[in-house]
């Protein structure tokens, strides 16, 4: 069995989509991946109730009851390394990972960003957009590396920026393609191989 360990912090719309596609695709049956837990270092995340209703397993950790970021990090690791996961994804988990758990879980780590990276890495990336004039916006889900925003990039979709934008309509418009594309990036991760061709990240790189 693969397990998938999501983290979240906030609404957890991606983790909820994630999960519905792992039920709707019958992930567990056809492929042997299996959804062990999710995450929260928010103790008032919305996505845990999310969680819990569709069946998943949920544990908070606050980093606010830690006093040191790798404090926290070690923690997390311990948590995560618990569920012995296959894949290890970052759902509005919106802390900075430090390099000892980014290295602990390298190469099965991915994240979903609101933006066209390498364009726009960090916060508020529909304003920025917005404001430098783009046509276009978008999201990625990428490989995590220590360096913020930056890793492998698997895939990405597109989406017009429509001259009566707000940030608020952008990013209405980009969380429905991120609903899309990161479902079946995790799942091409982790089907990859099963015909002996390649492992992980190279079968999207
Ligand atoms: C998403 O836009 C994600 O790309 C960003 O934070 C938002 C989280 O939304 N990192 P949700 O918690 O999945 O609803």
């Amino acid at each position: 069995m693969k397990n998938i360990v999501i983290l979240i912090s906030g609404g957890g719309s991606n983790m909820a989509a994630i999960v519905r596609a792992a039920q709707q695709q019958d992930w567990q049956e056809r492929h042997g991946i299996r959804i062990a837990a999710v995450i929260s270092n928010r103790p008032g995340a919305g996505g845990l109730a999310l969680a819990q209703g569709l069946g998943i397993a949920t544990q908070v950790l606050d980093h606010k009851a830690y006093a040191t970021r790798e404090d926290f990090d070690a923690a997390l690791a311990q948590a995560v390394a618990a569920h012995d996961p296959a894949l290890v994804v970052l759902a509005g988990f919106m802390r900075v990972l430090t390099p000892i758990f980014v290295e602990r879980f390298a190469g099965r780590l991915l994240n979903i960003h609101p933006s066209l990276l390498p364009a726009f890495p960090g916060l508020d990336t529909h304003q920025r957009a917005i404001d430098a004039g783009c046509k276009v916006a978008g999201c990625t889900v990428h490989e995590v590396t220590a360096e913020l925003d930056v890793g492998p990039i698997l895939e990405q979709a597109v989406v017009p920026v429509l001259p009566c934008d707000s940030a608020q309509t952008l990013a209405a418009r980009v969380l429905e393609q991120e609903h899309q594309i990161y479902p079946r990036a995790i799942l091409a991760f982790l089907r990859c191989g099963e015909d002996g061709q390649g492992a992980g990240a190279s079968c999207l790189r």
